[in-house]
């Protein structure tokens, strides 16, 4: 259950809040009372979700732009401050994923520059403020795929994993300045990125369901939150192997991310 309390009448501001795991943690919020403002590139999806919530009473604000553009990146968060006001919680979780098999450098490039350079971008754009006020909380939405190299996930592993790396050092700084700083790393989840395929072969999280448990965790502070517990119990356990037996486990299982979508 989301707490009202902490919610209400925060300006929450959503990469990747028109899709997936990052809209529906805009619904959760906007129901417990926060203005929402979500970045994201395509404009049917961000009016879509803009309607979503405005019919429910929400104040709702979208911006289309990409979060690679650091320059219209700054244009947006901006413009979406002057209408909901400084930024109390940011959640980084504009994401894509390629597959890196066969291994292509754009395709590579592109997971590298959207999961890590644009929340390093989103996050250097709202902290000066949030540092100033000596408030805020910003989440990055990294993977479990961020513990173990999977195949056919090259970039988008090495993705995840410097993202966490990324969050869990400037937790050390933020931490003393009165910012906040969690990392979320969800296992696979039932969104538009997840192939049919890996749809039907196994019961996924919902996204209602995902976005709960990073709500949740911004609201306790809590530095890290990975889940479900037994995919991350899992990876945890392929980590801590012998490399040649790991590596024979990971070629024969299923993925433990999902294949990609390659929208
Ligand atoms: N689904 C899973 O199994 C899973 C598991 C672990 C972690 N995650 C992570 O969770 C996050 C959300 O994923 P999801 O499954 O909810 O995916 P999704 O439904 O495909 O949503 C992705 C969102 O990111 C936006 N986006 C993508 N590239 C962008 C860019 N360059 N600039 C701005 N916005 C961009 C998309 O909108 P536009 O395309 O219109 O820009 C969309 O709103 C991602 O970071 C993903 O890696 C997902």
């Amino acid at each position: 259950m989301i707490s009202r309390t902490f919610w209400q009448g925060k300006s929450v501001l959503v990469t990747g809040g028109s899709s997936g795991i990052g809209r529906e943690a805009c619904r959760a919020a906007a129901a417990a009372g926060a203005r929402i403002g979500i970045i994201a590139r395509r404009q049917p999806p961000l009016d879509a979700t803009c309607s979503l919530l405005s019919a429910t009473g929400a104040v709702v604000e979208t911006v289309s732009c990409d979060v690679v553009d650091g320059p219209a990146l700054r244009a947006a968060v901006a413009t979406l401050e002057d209408r909901l006001g400084p930024c109390d919680v940011a959640i980084a979780c504009a994401g894509i994923h390629r597959t890196s098999w066969p291994l292509d450098a754009e395709a590579a490039n592109t997971v590298i520059d959207v999961n890590v350079k644009g929340g390093i971008n989103f996050i250097s754009t709202v902290l000066p403020g949030m540092l100033a006020r000596r408030h805020g909380h910003v989440c990055g939405v990294a993977s479990i795929a961020a513990v173990v190299g999977l195949p056919g996930n090259a970039a988008y592993c090495a993705s995840k994993a410097g993202l966490v790396a990324f969050l869990e050092s400037l937790r050390l700084d933020c931490g003393p300045r009165g910012v906040r700083l969690s990392t979320a790393c969800p296992g696979v989840v039932d969104t538009p990125m997840v192939t049919d395929g890996e749809r039907t072969a196994g019961r996924l999280m919902t996204a209602e369901a995902a976005a709960a448990i990073i709500l949740r965790a911004i609201e306790r502070g809590r530095a890290e939150v990975w889940f479900p517990r037994r995919t991350w119990l899992a990876a945890r356990l392929a980590r801590s192997l012998p490399t040649t037996v790991r590596d024979w486990i990971l070629r024969s299982q299923p993925r433990l991310e999902q294949a990609p979508s390659d929208a």
